[in-house]
């Protein structure tokens, strides 16, 4: 048994607290704590002056160490230092033994404390390790997912022909974003199927293609907002019978509206809203219907499905909500597919362009400071592909 109390010098005594009784039977109760401990905490006690004195070893302030982060984190962990690591006591109550014995015993009772403490910091414990786990968990998979993000960003397929096929069919190629694409598929060596509405313009880009790449092309008349109705079904016959037999590697469904622009729903007109659905999610989904039949019996392929930053990147798109539900249905419809046709050696993909210097943008971006961040669609093209 140790005399802590007779040696501390702390300020308030058994005396003047009234309880002399109790706190020095408790203190007599108590296991000695190792005498290494509390001889040295005593020393530093009497000789120092005070409780929170200079420790005797190079004048070191055990308890203002003890006080630092680093020490309040041990504490909190329950990690002793070493001083306290010879005694069998919690280090929350080698901490109070040492800053101050006889207030500490006299006070609490070193039999409840050291259950109670020792109980809290095995909760303590159990819940930094059980935190830990599930952050390093969560680490993990972020890092997983940015690993197979660049790794997929770094090696995708050189060589779009071998890897995928001869062919891509490209909607929309007849303006902006799916003209690029188109030219930057075929200056990677694919034949093109043009799919598109103005047979004049198709003929146009068909013409652009075979002049500056010299890959063979194919044009299918589609209007999509006239899918499945009696003309969308005979311009799907004619799709269908255009990649019969095709060895097409690429599909990219491009083919998009965003009019009639910026108005509050109950304002706007139904019938292009309509339309805007049709082209944007249901004919989109019949063309990629149309041509994975033939990439799923080759067991190759690529889809890549044009979607919206703004059904994505932002938060909302107020006053063009029709147009962020279609592409929000094009995101959702890509991860489904990706999944579903994964084991068939089908790549999907949606992209999420953001502001694309085109004719759907230009004429609402015309002038406005967000413009001067506009990338071309070529560039776009060249990125994307
Ligand atoms: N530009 C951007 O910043 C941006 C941002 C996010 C998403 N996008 C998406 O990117 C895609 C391409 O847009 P874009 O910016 O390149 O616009 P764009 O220049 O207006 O091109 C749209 C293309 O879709 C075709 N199209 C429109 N309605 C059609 C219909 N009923 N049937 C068949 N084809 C039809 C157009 O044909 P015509 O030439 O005959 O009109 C044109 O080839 C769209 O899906 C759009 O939602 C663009």
């Amino acid at each position: 048994m140790v005399s802590v109390t007779s040696r501390c010098s702390c300020s308030r005594t058994p005396s003047d607290g009234g309880d002399t009784g109790r706190g020095e039977a408790s203190i007599r109760s108590l296991p000695a704590p190792p005498s290494r401990v509390h001889q040295r905490g005593g020393r530093d006690l009497v000789e120092g002056g005070t409780h929170r004195g200079k420790s005797q070893r190079g004048g070191r302030d055990v308890i203002g160490e003890e006080r630092s982060i680093k020490g309040n984190l041990r504490r909190w962990l329950g990690v002793k230092p070493l001083e306290a690591r010879g005694t069998d006591l919690p280090y929350g109550v080698w901490l109070a033994a040492r800053e101050c014995p006889t207030r500490w015993t006299w006070k609490l009772g070193l039999d409840l404390t050291h259950k109670k403490q020792h109980n809290k910091l095995k909760l303590r414990k159990k819940s930094f390790i059980l935190l830990a786990s599930l952050g390093a968990v969560h680490v993990a998979a972020a890092v997983f997912r940015l690993i197979a993000f660049l790794s997929f960003g770094l090696h995708r397929p050189k060589n779009l022909r071998r890897r995928y096929g001869a062919w891509a069919v490209v909607t929309g190629p007849t303006s902006g974003i799916g003209r690029a694409m188109a030219l930057e598929l075929a200056a990677h060596g694919l034949n093109v199927v043009l799919v598109g509405r103005d047979p004049a313009k198709l003929r146009d880009v068909a013409d652009a293609i075979a002049r500056s790449h010299g890959v063979r092309t194919k044009t299918v008349v589609f209007d999509f907002s006239l899918v499945s109705t009696v003309q969308g079904e005979k311009a799907m016959a004619a799709l269908r019978e255009a990649v019969e037999g095709v060895d097409v590697g690429v599909l990219v469904n491009n083919a998009g509206v965003a009019k009639p622009g910026a108005m509050f729903l109950h304002e706007a007109d139904m019938e292009p809203l309509m339309r805007m659905v049709r082209v944007n999610a249901l004919a989109l989904t019949k063309v990629t219907a149309a041509v994975l039949p033939g990439m799923a019996e080759r067991g190759r392929g690529a889809v890549v499905n044009i979607g919206s930053a703004s059904s994505g990147a932002l938060p909302s798109f107020p006053l063009y909500s029709v147009y962020a539900g279609t592409k929000a249905y094009v995101a959702a419809f890509s991860r489904g597919l990706s999944v579903e046709y994964k084991s068939k050696g089908i790549d999907v993909q949606c992209q999420v362009p953001f502001l694309i210097e085109t004719n759907m943008i230009s004429s609402f971006m015309k002038g406005n400071f967000v413009s001067q961040f506009m990338v071309t669609s070529e560039s776009y093209a060249h990125a994307a592909v």
